[in-house]
């Protein structure tokens, strides 16, 4: 039998393009929008680092599909920046998933991209409650700040607060937090006598600390963005006399694990609303946290952990159940439940967003002399209360 050349060289071509193909096929690549650099970078470093625990615990293949991270460093709050990011990570790279968003206006900057390419995209961290309104193919694996502050509002109001000052970052989930917390505190007998917006570049706390003690209220309850303006806030709360003057603090992420340390022994007693606690008592939380310190000793879990940890969680059940088909997936996450180190979790298959418990925590120093979130009192199976107010 004679066998041409080109039948030779066209039946090479139908391989090596076979071969192509099965190879993408076989791997379904996930792209990560978040700040590795500047002075938020920790949250970058949280997230990386909480997906090495799940792929090192879970392995990086779903249903015989090799998973692929992809990283793309967008600096901090920077919607521009997040847009050309999820564009070049769903053109060039063709991702079939994305994730991360720390900061809210990152998240919101991909809304239309999403609908366009039908890809979904899991917040690990970014929390304000009309997100998940702007795109149908938006999951969240984090909290909002109407699932925490409203809690911590009812709460006060029902242990002894009685006038509070509101002090957040002026931005969107800022205003969220302020809404929910005043009119929780207000159902229940408390009254907000000032409502203190603060620019979200602000490093110099103390002419709000000066305004809080002038208002004559008993607390304040604070947002700003975990880092370091929840730093500077903290400490200028304790330096501005406030602590000492018994002004309760009602937190939200100022006393997260990565600050906690440097706060020193001043945070302890500081009451915060929170989803996660890297002591919450759980088989499940205490293999987390060790197999983090593992395999990057000396880093501490905390909710950007956890977060990122769930969200991977959510594509690989994703993944498992539909591929890299963006509508096949989004309806395979509503209505998903399991157990994270947070506690039991399920997506909201209305919102799209975690169903979780909310725990009030204090600030105290544990056996082994370190600062930790002990929570004291659980709030069952909150939903985003924000998403139809
Ligand atoms: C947000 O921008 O939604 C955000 C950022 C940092 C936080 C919480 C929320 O700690």
């Amino acid at each position: 039998m004679k066998i041409s050349r080109w039948a030779i060289g066209a039946s090479i071509a139908v391989v090596t393009s076979f071969l192509c193909t099965a190879v993408n096929a076989e791997t379904i690549k996930v792209g990560v929008i978040a700040t590795f650099s500047g002075p938020n970078a920790i949250w970058g470093k949280q997230f990386r680092e909480a997906i090495d625990v799940y792929v090192a615990q879970h392995g990086d293949e779903v249903a015989g599909q090799k998973i692929q991270f992809i990283y793309k460093d967008v600096g901090g709050p920077n919607a521009d920046a997040s847009k050309a990011a999820a564009q070049e990570l769903l053109v060039r790279e063709g991702v079939k998933y994305l994730a991360g968003f720390d900061f809210t206006p990152n998240a919101v900057a991909v809304a239309p991209l999403l609908k366009q390419a039908k890809v979904p995209a899991v917040i690990f961290n970014a929390g304000t409650s009309s997100i998940n309104k702007q795109s149908d193919y938006f999951l969240r694996s984090s909290f909002t700040l109407w699932q925490i502050a409203q809690p911590v509002g009812e709460w006060a109001a029902k242990n002894g607060a009685k006038k509070v000052v509101t002090a957040v970052s002026d931005y969107s989930p800022g205003i969220d937090a302020e809404t929910a917390f005043t009119s929780a505190f207000e159902k229940n007998g408390g009254t907000v006598v000032e409502k203190i917006r603060m620019p979200v570049q602000t490093t110099d706390f103390a002419p709000f600390m000066q305004r809080i003690k002038n208002s004559g209220a008993d607390g304040v309850f604070a947002f700003l963005p975990a880092g370091p303006a929840t730093f500077a806030f903290t400490k200028a709360y304790n330096e501005n006399g406030l602590k000492a003057a018994g002004i309760s603090f009602y937190g939200t992420g100022e006393t997260d694990e990565t600050t906690i340390d440097a706060l020193g022994d001043q945070a302890i007693g500081l009451i915060t609303s929170y989803h996660y606690s890297d002591v919450h008592d759980s088989a499940l939380n205490k293999s987390f946290v060790a197999k983090l310190q593992e395999l990057h000793p000396g880093s501490r879990a905390n909710m950007a952990s956890v977060g990122a940890y769930d969200g991977v969680n959510l594509i690989y059940k994703m993944i498992a159940a539909a591929g890299g088909d963006g509508q096949k997936a989004i309806n395979a996450a509503k209505g998903l439940e399991w157990e994270s180190p947070r506690g039991p979790v399920k997506i909201d298959p209305e919102s799209r967003h975690v169903i979780q418990n909310v725990y009030i925590r204090r600030v105290e120093k544990n056996a082994d002399g370190k600062l930790v979130n002990r929570e004291f009192v659980t709030i069952p199976n909150v939903p985003d209360l924000g998403f139809n107010p």
